[in-house]
C-alpha cells in the first residue's frame, strides 16, 4: 500500500495510529513519510519533536520522516501562482469590470483548500522519495471535505470551461482560429490533478483509508457515517481500528466499562462484518514519544 489515510472523529487516536503505523513501516525497512493535514498539528506532540512544513527526518528513527501540510497555505500559494489565468478567464468571458473580477477572485472556491492540501500530498508521492505515505487527516468533517473536494472542484472547472468555450467560440467565429492560452492550460492541468487524486483514492491496491474509532456510542455513530460516505466515494476501507479498549478488569468500575465497551465492539463487528476490526488497548498515559508509540505499533496491522 502506497498511501494510507487515517480518519475518524476528533480525539479518537488518528494521529497516534498514523504515527505508530509510520514507525512500524519504517522498522520494516520501508522509507516512510507521515503527513499531517490536521490544522491542529498534533503529530509533533505525538512524535514528541517538532514537525514543520518541510520534510524532516524523525529523530532516532531510521527510514521515517514527517511533514505538516497546511491546506490554507497551499491554497494561497495556488491562488498567487494562478491569479492571472483565473482572472483572464473571468475577464474574457464575463462583462465584469476589474473590481468585480477582483472580488470574484477573492471568493472562496468550495473544496479548493482541501484539494490543494491533497495536491501537495499527491505531489509528494509523485516525487517518489518514499515508498509509503501515511496521512493523519483532520477530524471527520474535514476528511470528508477532503474526499469530496475533487467533485466540488470538478463542478467549478466545468463552469470555468463553459465560460471559456463561449469565448473560444466567439474568437473562432471572428478570426477563424483559436489558439489555447495559459488559462486553457491552467484548466487542463487542474482537471488532470483532480483526476489523478480521484484515481489514486479509488485504486485500492494503491491506497487505503483506515478508520479509527473508540468503543463509545457517539464515536460509533460518526464512524458509521464516515464508512457510508467512503463507500459512496468508492474508497476502500478494510480495517477499523477500535482504540482505547479497556483491558483491565481488576475493579468493579473497570469490569462494568469493559462490558459496555465489548458490547459496542460486538455491535461494530456485526454492523461492519466486511471490515477487520483492530482493537488497540487503552494505555495508562497519553501516547507521546517513541517508546509509547512502539507499544501501540504492536497492535496495528502492517
Ligand atoms: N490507546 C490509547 N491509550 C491512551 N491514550 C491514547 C490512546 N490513543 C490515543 N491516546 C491519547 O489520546 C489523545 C488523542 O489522541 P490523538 O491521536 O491525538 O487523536 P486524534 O488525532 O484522533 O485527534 C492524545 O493525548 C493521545 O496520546
Ligand atoms: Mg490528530
Amino acid at each position: 500500500m502506497k498511501l494510507t489515510l487515517f480518519g475518524g472523529k476528533g480525539g479518537v487516536g488518528k494521529t497516534t495510529c498514523a504515527a505508530a503505523a509510520g514507525l512500524r513501516s519504517a522498522q520494516n525497512q520501508c522509507p516512510t513519510l507521515v503527513i499531517c493535514t490536521d490544522p491542529a498539528h498534533s503529530l509533533a506532540d505525538s512524535l514528541d519533536q517538532t514537525v514543520g512544513g518541510e520534510i524532516k527526518p524523525v529523530k532516532e528513527v531510521e527510514n521515517l520522516s514527517a511533514i505538516e501540510v497546511n491546506s490554507k497555505k497551499a491554497l494561497e500559494e495556488f491562488k498567487t501562482q494562478h491569479e492571472d489565468e483565473i482572472k483572464n478567464i473571468l475577464d474574457t468571458s464575463t462583462h465584469l469590470d476589474d473590481e468585480d473580477i477582483d472580488s470574484m477572485f477573492q471568493l472562496p472556491i468550495p473544496g479548493m483548500d482541501e484539494l490543494m492540501g491533497f495536491k501537495t500530498i499527491v505531489d509528494l508521492i509523485d516525487e517518489g522519495k518514499f515508498e509509503r505515505y501515511i496521512v493523519d487527516t483532520a477530524p471527520t468533517g474535514h476528511a470528508l471535505r477532503l474526499l469530496n473536494s475533487p467533485y466540488l472542484i470538478d463542478d467549478w472547472i466545468k463552469v470555468m470551461a463553459k465560460m471559456r468555450w463561449k469565448y473560444r467560440y466567439m474568437v473562432q467565429s471572428f478570426s477563424g482560429k483559436y489558439t489555447p492560452d495559459k488559462s486553457d492550460d491552467f484548466l487542463m492541468s487542474l482537471k488532470k490533478t483532480v483526476k489523478r487524486i480521484e484515481k489514486m483514492l479509488r485504486n485500492d491496491s494503491e491506497s487505503e483509508f483506515v478508520v479509527v474509532t473508540i468503543p463509545e456510542p457517539m464515536a460509533i455513530l460518526e464512524t458509521e457515517r464516515l464508512l457510508l460516505e467512503l463507500d459512496e466515494f468508492g474508497i476502500a476501507a478494510r480495517r477499523l481500528i477500535v482504540n482505547s479498549v479497556l483491558e483491565s478488569d481488576g475493579c468493579e468500575f473497570c469490569r462494568e466499562r469493559r462490558k459496555i465497551q465489548q458490547e459496542h465492539i460486538g455491535r461494530l463487528k456485526q454492523r461492519f462484518n466486511n471490515l477487520t476490526i483492530v482493537p488497540v488497548p487503552l494505555q495508562a498515559r497519553p501516547v507521546v514519544g517513541m517508546a509509547a508509540l512502539n507499544r501501540i505499533m504492536d497492535y496495528l496491522p502492517d
